[in-house]
């Protein structure tokens, strides 16, 4: 089913300048930016003097509808590819296929089979004999259809905003020898990361974060003066998702609704997903009500607005929270989401300690290294880590700092202003 709404709550267009040249006359290049878990009312909350200028000569859009699940991978396909979760196939960032029996995480999100229900666009361009790029885009190193852009790189979250860019721009510009890519996907993990790290209403994390991605827009439009596409190309700066507030005050505890041996959980929050062990209609009998702030449903049962129902890969009982909750198995502390930026956390346990990166004890002389990820986990002796079971809960880590997630709906778009250049 075709997407009705989609690309950017913020959307910096650009009409087409060109035409100086008839020889290089057609249609101009398009480069969509997204940054990822970008929440509408940053805008509102936050001075950004680049993207407010991008925007004062383009189009602003000032929220989007984005697609059921509100995760990243679900979102940045739809964007590519105009269709809801259910029609491309890449559900979750948690998924299980019962006919295959092959499992996708974030770890482990590079079979071709997870993303070729559609074709990205950076696909379909090559087939009108235009040259595409797709930097860190979901699914842009996976060869789908035993296809990929004509440049992309694996993704690598140590690559920063500037060598992105930096290649993004020399791919579209092209050289004498080669065309410039006529459409570039590029993505990038902020402010999301941010967000997910120090929660979305802490002011003083997220202007220090909406600076940085602010200064990145500034970059992206002073590098493409520097090579000369600026006014050649189209421009759309968008996001996949918004954030909210998650609180330890505000948990839904699934073993106080069944037992663990009802079910095999492939997917925690803020959208559950549940393969029942027993009788479907039993097990749902035991979720349906459960918590005031979870609403469960039977396969069947999901609703048609949500556009996620017909897929083999949607399990046959999901359990949605309330925006600001968090499901969690047990316990009572807050998990935190294992996006791909943070990776290597798909479980933890009681007895292990979690560090940020800054906070490594100076006696373990582990820290100062790039290589280093931005969070380890440290086991107790004897301890092992595991990524995934059924009978430890799906957390991540309990570092003392504020989680979110990202179940904030966006809805409804206005156009505030417009003008072409
Ligand atoms: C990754 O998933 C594929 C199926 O899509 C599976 O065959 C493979 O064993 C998995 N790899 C790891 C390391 O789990
Ligand atoms: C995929 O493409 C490569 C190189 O173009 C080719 O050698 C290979 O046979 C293709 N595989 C399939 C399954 O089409
Ligand atoms: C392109 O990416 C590579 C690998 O990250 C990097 O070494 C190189 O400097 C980048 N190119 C530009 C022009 O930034
Ligand atoms: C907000 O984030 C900062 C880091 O930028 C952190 O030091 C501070 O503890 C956070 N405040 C709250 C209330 O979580
Ligand atoms: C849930 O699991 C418990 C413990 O194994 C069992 O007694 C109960 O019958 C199960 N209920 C359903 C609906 O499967
Ligand atoms: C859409 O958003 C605008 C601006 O926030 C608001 O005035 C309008 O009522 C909304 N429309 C709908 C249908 O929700």
């Amino acid at each position: 089913m075709l997407l009705n709404v989609v690309l950017g709550f913020l959307c910096g267009g650009f009409a087409l300048a060109a035409g100086n040249d008839p020889a290089t006359q057609g249609p101009p290049p398009l480069l969509l930016v997204s940054f990822d878990g970008f929440r509408a009312d940053y805008l509102k909350r936050f001075h950004m003097p680049n993207l407010e200028l991008l925007y004062s000569q383009g189009v602003l859009v000032e929220q989007l509808t984005n697609v059921f699940i509100t995760k990243t991978f679900p979102n940045h396909y739809s964007l590519v590819t105009g269709l809801y979760a259910e029609s491309h196939g890449v559900l979750a960032s948690s998924m299980y296929d019962p006919v295959s029996h092959k499992h996708f995480s974030l770890r482990n999100d590079s079979d071709p089979w997870w993303w070729s229900e559609a074709e990205p666009l950076w696909l379909t361009a090559l087939d009108s004999g235009y040259e595409t790029a797709a930097m860190m885009w979901p699914g842009s190193d996976v060869a789908i259809g035993n296809r990929t852009a004509t440049h992309f790189l694996p993704y690598d979250a140590a690559v920063t905003f500037r060598q992105r860019l930096g290649n993004v721009t020399s791919w579209m510009a092209g050289n004498g020898k080669e065309k410039g890519a006529m459409f570039a996907a590029l993505y990038w993990e902020e402010p999301d990361r941010s967000g997910h790290a120090f929660g979305p209403d802490n002011n003083t994390a997220m202007a220090a974060v909406l600076k940085e991605v602010d200064d990145c827009v500034g970059l992206m439009v002073s590098e493409l003066r520097r090579v000369g596409l600026w006014g050649k190309l189209n421009l759309v700066v968008t996001s996949d998702h918004g954030m909210a507030q998650c609180s330890a005050q505000r948990l839904i505890r699934l073993d106080d609704c069944l037992h663990p041996d009802n079910y095999t959980l492939v997917d925690l929050t803020p959208v559950a997903a549940l393969i029942p062990n027993t009788d479907p209609e039993a097990v749902f009998g035991l979720l349906n009500g459960c918590h005031p702030h979870m609403t469960a449903y039977l396969k069947k049962a999901i609703p048609e607005r949500l556009h996620y129902r017909d897929n083999e890969r949607i399990q046959p009982i999901i359990l949605i929270a309330d925006e600001g909750w968090t499901i969690v198995q047990r316990g009572n502390k807050l998990p935190r989401y294992p996006e791909a930026v943070f990776g290597l956390l798909n479980g933890c346990h009681p007895h292990m300690t979690a560090y940020l990166k800054k906070a490594i004890p100076e006696r373990l002389h582990y820290r100062d290294n790039e290589r280093i990820q931005p969070i380890i986990l440290i086991a107790d002796e004897g301890w092992t880590i595991v990524q995934r079971g059924n009978k430890l809960p799906r957390c991540e880590i309990s570092t003392g700092i504020v989680t979110s997630n990202s179940n904030q709906n966006l809805v409804n778009i206005s156009i505030k202003r417009s003008h072409a250049e």
